[in-house]
């Protein structure tokens, strides 16, 4: 039998729509349904080998090769600048990736901007192509508080409903990127496991949206 197809899945709600997506590509793997905490599910008929990792680490598997493919947000992948091939776009786990400030901010373009975020490598690059100087402020998560503490001017994150905005008085002012989950592949996988991997984002791309 061929090599088996190792598939690395972000942990929580996106790899579980994600992983129906595979299933119905014709790959399940029947015992990742069962209540546990395992980590990993093969099913050999099938010649495939899920992992659960944690979301932002799954470019990292890929890449280095401890994973043939997987399934990432757009954002982590700007963010890592990971050296992989974007096979597909899954049209699923949409945002922004935008900027937000208190309502009414205004933009004092004398000082530096002070600006919080978990994408430091995106918030970098983004003022740097405007030509703006800022002062980066690393944060792990509930980024919206930062502005209102006084601890930043504006943040950099993720926005979906909007509605943690919202229930923070901020709003957005500019808009950086259109997120999704993308299927992607380790470079040499595609290469020597091209037909096995060419024809799971068949199957898959015929599900999308
Ligand atoms: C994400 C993001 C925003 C929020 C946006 O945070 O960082 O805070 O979701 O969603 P909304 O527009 O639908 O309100 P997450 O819940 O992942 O937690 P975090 O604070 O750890 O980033």
């Amino acid at each position: 039998m061929a090599d088996m197809i190792n598939v690395a899945l972000p942990k929580g709600r996106l790899g579980d729509r994600v992983y129906d997506m595979f299933e119905a590509a014709g790959f399940e793997c029947p015992s990742i349904r069962e209540k546990n905490r395992k980590l990993i599910f093969e099913n050999p008929e099938k010649g495939v080998r899920y992992f659960w990792v944690k979301p932002s680490d799954v470019a990292i598997y890929v890449e280095r090769g401890a994973a043939d493919i997987g399934v990432v947000g757009k954002d982590i992948l700007m963010e890592a600048g990971s050296d992989i091939y974007e096979l597909l776009d899954l049209n699923t786990g949409c945002c922004r990736m935008a900027v937000a400030a208190p309502k009414g901010y205004v933009n004092d373009p004398d000082s530096d901007l002070r600006v919080a975020t978990k994408f430091t490598n995106v918030a970098r690059e983004y003022y740097a192509s405007m030509g703006r100087d800022i002062d980066i402020i690393h944060l792990n998560g509930s980024i919206e508080l930062a502005p209102i503490l006084g601890l930043s001017d504006v943040i950099v994150d993720l926005v979906e409903t909007g509605t943690t905005l919202r229930e923070n008085n901020l709003e957005v002012i500019e808009e950086i990127a259109q997120i999704s989950a993308r299927l992607i592949s380790n470079k040499s996988s595609f290469k020597f496991k091209n037909k096995q991997i060419e024809e799971i984002a068949g199957k898959m791309a015929e599900q999308i949206k």
